[in-house]
């Protein structure tokens, strides 16, 4: 597929220079104010400070000038007006959310394919550890007052796939992770979780770990392992209210996507976790949490 990654996320934050701490201590680079990198995707999330906590453009990486020919194609056939200002970058709001989706041509970042066999455990690596640094930006889930909709844009508009429809939301994915934006219906559109891909589910832990020892009330659902993407995950509350997932897998570097994330037809109702702590009850509660676009709590949407 030619577009190829969640590649960054723009947020407005009232709470700026504690935003920042947390992912510094979540383990991202600061290699700029307010711009952070994972160890192998570049920079992928920007902060600036803001009167409210928006989510405001979300980057799409391509492979190629091509490729966004043929999503400017697809969404002006679609209705919607996207904006060229190089042959290399395509803007476009969507409409739903009111998100700014930048789709640029950017390298991939390579899978990390694991040794064949039995995996070698070093105990001593297991005693102390240097703090954890995220591979990759993974995915979004976003709260949305039309899931259908904004559905119909990933997918029609932008070539995104549907993984699974389970548990009240949409699950899209760009390429072999199983997805890589996700929708939730909600009144307003909020930002529910940005999320962190790690090593391994040591990392998982350790990274975790390393915020709560920190800050006990960053800790808000973890360790456990997700039914619909397999993906082990814990779930840390960052200061905007949003929360920021460390997750691993060992599917999403690894299948052919077309013979794995296939949705199951008519499939049973699925939890959000096969194994892990009781759900608590603020996980879905949007109060506080990124917002984004036009609409907010209390307000008609698009
Ligand atoms: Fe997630």
């Amino acid at each position: 597929m030619p577009l190829h990654r969640l590649s960054a996320v723009h947020v407005r934050v009232a709470r700026y220079a504690e935003f920042c701490d947390f992912y510094r201590r979540f383990g991202l680079e600061e290699i700029a104010s307010g711009r952070f990198a994972s160890a192998r995707g570049g920079q992928q999330l920007h902060v600036e400070p803001g009167d409210r906590n928006t989510v405001v453009e979300i980057v799409i990486g391509a492979d190629a000038p091509s490729d966004l020919d043929a999503v400017e194609a697809g969404l002006q056939a679609a209705g919607h007006t996207p904006e060229r200002p190089s042959s290399e970058t395509l803007l476009v709001a969507e409409p739903t959310t009111g998100i700014t989706i930048r789709v640029t041509v950017e390298p991939r970042v390579p899978a990390i394919r694991p040794r064949g066999g039995i995996p070698e455990v070093n105990r001593a690596e297991l005693v102390g550890r240097a703090r954890v640094r995220p591979q990759r930006l993974g995915h979004m889930v976003l709260g949305c007052p039309d899931v259908d909709a904004v559905n119909r844009f990933f997918t029609e508009c932008l070539g995104m796939r549907i993984s699974d429809e389970v548990i009240g939301a949409v699950f899209l994915r760009f390429d072999t992770d199983h997805h890589n934006l996700a929708f939730l219906r909600s009144d307003h559109t909020w930002l529910h979780h940005m999320a962190w891909k790690v090593g391994s589910v040591d990392e998982v832990g350790y990274g975790a770990m390393q915020l709560i020892d920190h800050d006990q009330s960053t800790n808000c659902y973890g360790l456990g392992r997700h039914a619909a993407s397999a993906n082990y995950f814990w779930y840390l509350r960052d200061p905007s209210g949003s929360l920021a997932e460390y997750y691993h897998s060992e599917f999403d570097d690894l299948v052919d996507d077309a013979e794995f994330w296939n949705p199951v037809p008519n499939q049973a109702p699925m939890p959000v976790a096969s194994w892990g702590p009781s759900l608590p009850p603020t996980f879905f509660a949007p109060t506080g949490q990124l917002s984004a676009g036009a609409t907010q709590p209390g307000e008609e949407g698009p």
